[in-house]
């Protein structure tokens, strides 16, 4: 069965080589790509992504570097079908049951709340199916917006390691955000 995670508005599932248009839109966008490890992606380079490393996600991680890499399908209206964001959640540390995880919206459907709805289903998902103590997310300390939704995901900010990242030709201060699967749990 393909692997799906439903919420009340997405589904979630694994990205496929058919999504380089939706995928285009926001990967090419300045400001989405201002904080993440890509360059303003041309059709070309969405696609290349796209085949690099679509075929890669697992829709079971267990060893170190498995990854689910997941699509947000919206599930209604006139965008019906529609990707507008993207998930990626990874086994980094299997012997510590450590993960890392990452979300970006499309800029015209940020403030919607769709990061929150699949980042939740998703932080759900992974502590109940897979072997998950802790989930980390790596934030740019100049990306107040990321933080403010691992906040809200009820992730705790545990420290800043100053200028640990030389990050598109700067120096970068990184927070580290995580949450316990009992505290997620609670
Ligand atoms: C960070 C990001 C994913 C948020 O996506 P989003 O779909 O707009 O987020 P949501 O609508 O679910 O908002 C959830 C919470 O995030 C915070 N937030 C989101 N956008 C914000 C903004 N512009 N200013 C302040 N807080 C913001 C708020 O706490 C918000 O909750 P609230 O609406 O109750 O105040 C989005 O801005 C994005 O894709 N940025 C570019 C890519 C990126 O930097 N990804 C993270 C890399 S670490």
């Amino acid at each position: 069965m393909t692997f799906r995670i439903e919420t009340e508005r997405l589904i979630l599932r694994p990205l496929a080589l058919t999504d380089e248009d939706d995928l285009l839109e926001y990967q090419s966008h300045p400001e989405i790509v201002r904080y993440i490890p890509w360059p303003e992606r041309t059709r070309e380079q969405v696609r290349e992504a796209l085949e690099k490393y679509a075929p890669l996600h697992k829709d079971v991680i267990t060893e170190n570097g498995d990854f689910l890499l997941l699509a947000w399908e919206l599930k209604d209206g006139a965008n019906k079908g529609k990707v507008i964001g993207q998930s990626n959640l990874s086994i980094e540390r299997k012997e510590d049951q450590y993960s890392e995880f990452g979300y970006v919206t499309h800029q015209n459907f940020q403030r919607q709340g769709y990061a929150f709805e699949a980042s939740r289903a998703l932080l759900d998902y992974a502590f109940r199916n897979f072997a998950i103590h802790r989930i980390v997310a790596k934030i740019d300390s100049r990306n107040p917006e990321s933080a403010h939704l691992a906040e809200k995901l009820g992730m705790r900010l545990e420290g800043t390691f100053r200028e640990s990242e030389f990050f598109k030709g700067d120096w970068c201060d990184m927070w580290e955000y995580a949450i316990l699967k009992s505290e997620f749990q609670a």
